[in-house]
C-alpha cells in the first residue's frame, strides 16, 4: 500500500480519532485475569490490539464483539488461563509482546510468543532480564522473539531500577509481580504513562506509587470493570498538526486521553508556538480526557526539553515535522529510544526528510532539523505506522506531491487515518502496491 499526498488545506471540522492503544491492550489483558466480565467501549481495533485479542481468545478467555469498538471480556480470574493449542503471533506490537511475556511468566504452562520482522528485530533483553530475576524463564534468540515462556515457576517479588524509561518494561515487572510473592517495586528514571497502574487500581489491585517507583504485592485479585477507552493523543497529533500547518485551520478532536504521562507534545508543540487549548476537560473512568482545539499557528523552533522525552515518546516522529516546519532549528536530544521502535525512527525521519528537501543532522541520541520548505518526492516508511503518518502530515505542505511507500502498518494503530484526513480536507489517496 502507498500513500500519494497533494498540498492541502485542512477545513475546520470537529472529528473523533480511533482509541488509545496502550489502554485498548491493557483492558483485554487486565480483564481476561479479572473475575467477572469487563466492558470496554471505544476500542481500538487496530491490528495491534487484535492480536492481544486473538492471544487471550487462544488462552481459552472468551471475549465478544458488539461492533468493532464495544467488546466484553468475559474475565477467568487470576489463574483462569489455559495453555494456547500453538504459538502467539504478536504482529508488529510491542506492548503486545513485553506486557504478556510478564502476564505469562508466572502461568502454570509454558508458551511462545512469536511476531512480524520489525517485532523480531525488537529488544527482549529489558524484560528477559528483570523478568529472569524474579523467577521466570524466558528463552529468545539472543534477546530477540520468538520468546519461550516456561511455565510452572514459582516467581517471587523484586525491587527493580529500570535503567531505561519504558512503560513496557514497568507493565511486565508489574503483571508479573501480581503472581510473585511479596511486593514488587519498579523504580522509573522518568515519568512513563501509567495506564496499568490506573487500571489495576480500578479492577482492586491495590498499587502504592511513591515518587518514581510503583509497587504491586503478589495474590491479590482482579475484578471486572468497565473501561471507556479515550481517542488516543498519538493519533489526534498528526490531525493536530496537519491543522497547525494549513493557514486558517480550526479543528476540534472530541474525548482525547490527556493523562499527563502523555501529554508532552501538547508542551513540545505549544513551546514552539502552536495554539492548542484543551476543553471540556473532565475524567472518561479512571483517564482524564478533553477536546482539543486546534488553530493555524507559525511554528518556532528551539531546544526541546528532554524532560519532556518520556512524556511524547511516540510522538517524535511527527514532531520531527513540526520542527521541518517551523523557523529556524530544533535540537532533540535524550531520545535514542526512537531508535528501538517499530523501526529506527531517527534515521527513518531524518531519510524521509532529507528526501523532501529537509536538512537533518543526525546526532547518536537526538537530532537537528533545520525548518525549510518540503518539497515533493517519493519516500518509505520502513514499514512504521508512524512515520508513514507524519510524513503523509509532510506531504500535505510540501510543494508538489509526495509518494509514501509501505504504509500498510497504518493500520496497526490509526484505521481509517486516511480516510479521516481526508475529510478534513487533506488530499491524500491510499493505492494498492507491492
Ligand atoms: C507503550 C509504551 C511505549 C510506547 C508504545 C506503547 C505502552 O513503549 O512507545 O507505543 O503501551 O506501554 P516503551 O515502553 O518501549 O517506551
Amino acid at each position: 500500500m502507498r500513500f500519494t499526498v497533494s498540498p492541502s488545506r485542512i477545513k475546520d471540522a470537529v472529528v473523533t480519532v480511533p482509541g488509545d492503544k496502550s489502554i485498548s491492550h491493557r483492558a483485554l489483558m487486565l480483564g481476561s485475569i479479572a473475575s467477572g466480565q469487563t466492558t470496554i467501549d471505544g476500542f481500538l481495533a487496530g491490528e495491534d490490539c487484535l492480536a492481544t485479542l486473538d492471544a487471550m481468545r487462544a488462552l481459552g478467555v472468551t471475549i465478544e464483539h458488539a461492533n468493532d469498538t464495544e467488546i466484553s471480556v468475559n474475565g477467568v480470574g487470576r489463574d483462569g488461563l489455559r495453555a494456547p493449542a500453538s504459538a502467539l503471533d504478536l504482529g508488529n506490537s510491542g506492548t503486545a509482546m513485553r506486557l504478556m511475556a510478564g502476564l505469562l511468566c508466572g502461568q502454570a504452562f509454558d508458551c511462545v510468543l512469536t511476531g512480524d520482522d520489525s517485532l523480531s528485530s525488537r529488544p527482549m533483553g529489558r524484560i528477559i532480564k528483570p523478568l529472569g530475576s524474579m523467577g521466570a524463564v524466558i528463552e529468545s534468540s539472543s534477546g530477540k522473539p520468538p520468546l519461550r515462556i516456561r511455565g510452572s515457576r514459582t516467581l517471587t517479588a523484586i525491587d527493580y531500577r529500570m535503567p531505561m524509561a519504558s512503560a513496557q518494561v514497568k507493565s511486565a515487572v508489574l503483571l508479573a509481580g501480581l503472581y510473585a510473592e511479596g511486593q514488587t517495586t519498579v523504580t522509573e528514571p522518568a515519568v512513563t504513562r501509567d495506564h496499568t497502574e490506573r487500571m489495576l487500581r480500578t479492577m482492586g489491585v491495590s498499587v502504592i506509587s511513591q515518587g518514581e517507583s510503583i509497587s504491586v504485592r503478589g495474590g491479590e485479585d482482579l475484578h471486572g470493570v468497565h473501561v471507556s477507552v479515550p481517542a488516543d493523543l498519538s493519533s489526534a497529533a498528526f490531525v493536530m498538526l496537519a491543522a497547525i500547518l494549513s493557514a486558517d485551520a480550526d479543528i476540534k478532536i472530541s474525548s482525547v486521553g490527556v493523562n499527563p504521562t502523555r501529554t508532552g507534545v501538547l508542551d513540545i508543540l505549544r513551546a514552539m508556538g502552536a495554539n492548542l487549548t484543551l476543553e471540556n476537560q473532565r475524567m472518561l473512568g479512571e483517564e482524564p480526557v478533553a477536546d482539543i482545539r486546534v488553530r493555524a499557528s507559525r511554528l518556532v523552533g528551539g531546544d526541546v526539553d528532554p524532560q519532556l522525552v518520556s512524556l511524547a515518546i511516540d510522538e517524535f516522529p511527527v514532531l520531527f515535522v513540526a520542527a521541518a516546519a517551523a523557523e529556524g532549528q530544533t535540537r532533540f536530544s535524550g531520545i535514542g529510544e526512537l531508535r528501538v521502535k517499530e523501526s529506527d525512527r531517527i534515521a527513518a525521519m531524518a531519510e524521509g526528510m532529507r528526501n523532501l528537501g529537509i536538512r537533518v543532522d543526525e546526532t547518536d541520541d537526538g537530532a537537528v532539523v533545520h525548518g525549510g520548505q518540503f518539497q515533493g518526492g517519493r519516500v518509505q516508511s520502513f514499514g512504521d505506522h508512524r512515520v508513514a503518518m507524519s510524513l503523509a502530515v509532510a506531504g500535505t505542505v510540501a510543494s508538489s506531491g509526495v509518494v509514501i511507500d509501505d504504509v500498510a502498518a497504518v493500520d496497526t494503530s490509526f484505521p481509517g487515518f486516511q480516510a479521516l484526513m481526508t475529510d478534513i480536507g487533506a488530499d491524500i489517496s491510499l493505492a494498492d502496491a507491492p
